[in-house]
This record gives C-alpha cells, sequence and structure tokens, in this order.
C-alpha cells in the first residue's frame, strides 16, 4: 500500500470483528450508526457490499465501498456500483492512501460492470479518476385528490412485523422509474429512514405498497420513494394516504406514476458517475431514500 506499514484487505462480507472496525471508522468521520443495520438481519447489510480497507494490526485507517446497484436509465436496466464510504483517518491522511484504494476498487468494479455512480459535497476529489457531475431532478405539479377515508398505515423499523412488511415488499420491488430509477438492496433506504425521523413510511395494503413521504406545505404530497411490485399512480397514491392535496413535489422520476408535471427543478445531489451512462435527454431523479 501507498503506506507500508498497512495491510491492504478486501472484506465481502466482513467478519463480525472487521465490520465492528470498519463500522466505527465510518462512524468517527461520518456520524453513522451502521451497527443498526444488523436488527434486519439480511436486509440490513447488503452482502453484495464490498470494503476496501487499509489496516494497522487489527484497526482500519482508510476505507472505500463498493454497493452493487441496478441504474434504470433510458428504460435500459444498467448494471453498475456504487462508490462510497470513503474515508482516511486524519493522522493518515496526504500520503496516497485515498487513491490507492480508489485504484483499486476501480479496477474490481470495471473488471464487473460498465457504470459507477456516487454522491459528493467534493467533486474535485473524484474528476482525476473519471467521474462526471449528473443532474438529478425532482418536479413539481398540480394533483387535486380530495379528502377522504386514508387507508394506509405508518411502519416502524423498531417493530419486527413491519420490518417484515418493508423487506417482502423491497424482495418484489420494481423499479419506480424505468427513465430514471434504482433498484439495489434496502440498506441504504433503512439507513435513510434511521437517519431521519421526519420521513414516514407508509404501508398502503390495497396498493401492495409502501412509501417514504415527508410533510410538506399545506395540500402538498411530497413523495420520496415508492416501494412496490407494480408502481401506482400518484391519484392512487394520495387518495390512500388520506387525500386533501393540490399539488405534489415528487423526487422520483414519474414515468411510472401517471402523472405529468408541470416543473421540472434540478436538485444539487452531488451524484457524479463513470463509465457508459445511457445516454437520455429526459430528466430524471434517483430518489433520495439513501444516505
Ligand atoms: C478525502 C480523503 C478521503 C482523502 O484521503 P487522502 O488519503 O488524504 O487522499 P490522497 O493522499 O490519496 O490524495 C489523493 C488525491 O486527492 C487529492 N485530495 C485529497 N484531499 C482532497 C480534497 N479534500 N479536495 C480535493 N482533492 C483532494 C490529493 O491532492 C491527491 O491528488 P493526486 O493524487 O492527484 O496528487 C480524506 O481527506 C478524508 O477521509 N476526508 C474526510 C472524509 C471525506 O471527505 N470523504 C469523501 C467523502 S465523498
Amino acid at each position: 500500500m501507498a503506506d507500508t506499514d498497512l495491510v491492504f484487505r478486501i472484506d465481502a462480507p466482513a467478519q463480525p470483528a472487521r465490520q465492528a472496525e470498519i463500522d466505527r471508522l465510518i462512524g468517527d468521520e461520518f456520524d453513522l450508526d451502521l451497527a443498526r443495520l444488523d436488527r434486519f438481519g439480511r436486509f440490513g447489510r447488503d452482502p453484495g457490499f464490498v470494503s476496501f480497507g487499509g489496516w494497522d494490526g487489527e484497526a482500519i485507517v482508510a476505507h472505500v465501498g463498493l454497493q452493487p446497484m441496478g441504474l434504470h436509465r433510458g428504460g435500459t436496466a444498467v448494471p453498475a456500483f456504487g462508490l462510497g464510504l470513503a474515508t482516511v483517518h486524519p493522522a493518515r491522511r496526504g500520503r496516497g492512501l485515498f487513491r490507492d484504494l480508489m485504484e483499486r476498487a476501480l479496477a474490481f468494479a470495471d473488471a464487473r460492470v460498465d457504470l459507477v455512480l456516487l454522491e459528493t459535497e467534493e467533486p474535485e476529489l473524484y474528476h482525476r479518476f473519471g467521474f462526471a457531475k449528473v443532474a438529478e431532478h425532482s418536479f413539481r405539479g398540480r394533483l387535486e385528490v380530495a379528502a377522504g377515508p386514508a387507508a394506509g398505515r405508518c411502519l416502524r423499523l423498531d417493530v419486527a412485523a413491519d420490518v417484515t412488511i418493508l423487506a417482502d415488499l423491497f424482495a418484489r420491488r420494481a423499479p419506480p422509474s424505468l427513465v430514471g430509477g434504482l433498484d439495489e438492496h434496502p440498506m441504504r433506504f433503512f439507513l435513510k429512514a434511521l437517519e431521519s425521523p421526519e420521513i414516514k413510511l407508509v404501508h398502503l395494503p390495497s396498493l401492495d405498497a409502501v412509501v417514504a413521504i415527508e410533510p410538506g406545505a399545506a395540500g402538498e404530497l411530497v413523495l420520496l420513494d415508492v416501494v412496490a411490485p407494480a408502481i401506482p399512480p400518484l391519484a392512487a397514491i394520495a387518495a390512500a394516504l388520506g387525500g386533501g392535496f393540490d399539488r405534489a413535489h415528487v423526487f422520483v422520476t414519474p414515468d411510472r406514476l401517471g402523472w405529468v408535471p408541470e416543473t421540472v427543478v434540478t436538485e444539487a445531489t452531488g451524484l457524479m458517475a463513470r463509465g457508459r451512462l445511457p445516454v437520455d435527454p429526459r430528466p430524471f431523479g434517483l430518489s433520495p431514500m439513501h444516505v
């Protein structure tokens, strides 16, 4: 490795002791408690997740992670990896460790897929590795749905039966969009929900769906994601939620929602791509239900 006293390791998946050490390094840098995922069993940790680490004995000092994900773009399913949880211990920075792990992770990804995605607030870190910014959008428009009886219930991630409902739907899930949508293990969805108590996960049994929603202004439905084997129309989702809406702000690409937005909003999500992203002029937004 760049630091010759370190040992390079790939963990896929990590042994429990090594996983706890990886969690500690990531928790210290990003204030993210990955150990909370363990309560979700096989739905908590993505078995496809690959950790690239620089180890000083039993202590990890540098990490880059890769997670398999399927992007749907331009009507095509594109197998990809998501790159993230990149950090180097402060005492080890500036010596090429990040570059070293990035090169190893990208060689691993390049041998398997044609596309790597990431989200960052520091794009200049990743240009040197061939990543380019990709614009993401959200969608606003009218949605007249009168108030009526609600047919939904909020799920709680500390209730095993509720987690089972969500996990079952994830196992049968269809991509929310074919123009621009993600299909991946629920790990990042669960983490986002745990990190964001304002987000509600509402089970709509009549639609065989769970929707992630956020409080909006009066009369506004703010839809973050739909987990369902068949994506229901937005109007049906709004009615099952109890209606009383006159407009919507939607954060998934709406081609499967039977709804035409009036305004497309550019979102500063920091999405970057490296490799073959299908060309499609239509604006898209991947759900924000991930950390
Ligand atoms: C960003 C971070 C991973 C860099 O680790 P590092 O081991 O110091 O980086 P390296 O020494 O391998 O540097 C690799 C390259 O990135 C450049 N670089 C390092 N930090 C940078 C920064 N903050 N902004 C822009 N470029 C940076 C270096 O100049 C070097 O360029 P070169 O290879 O062309 O000479 C580390 O500072 C860190 O853990 N920061 C906090 C967590 C974080 O921001 N992670 C990224 C989240 S998207």
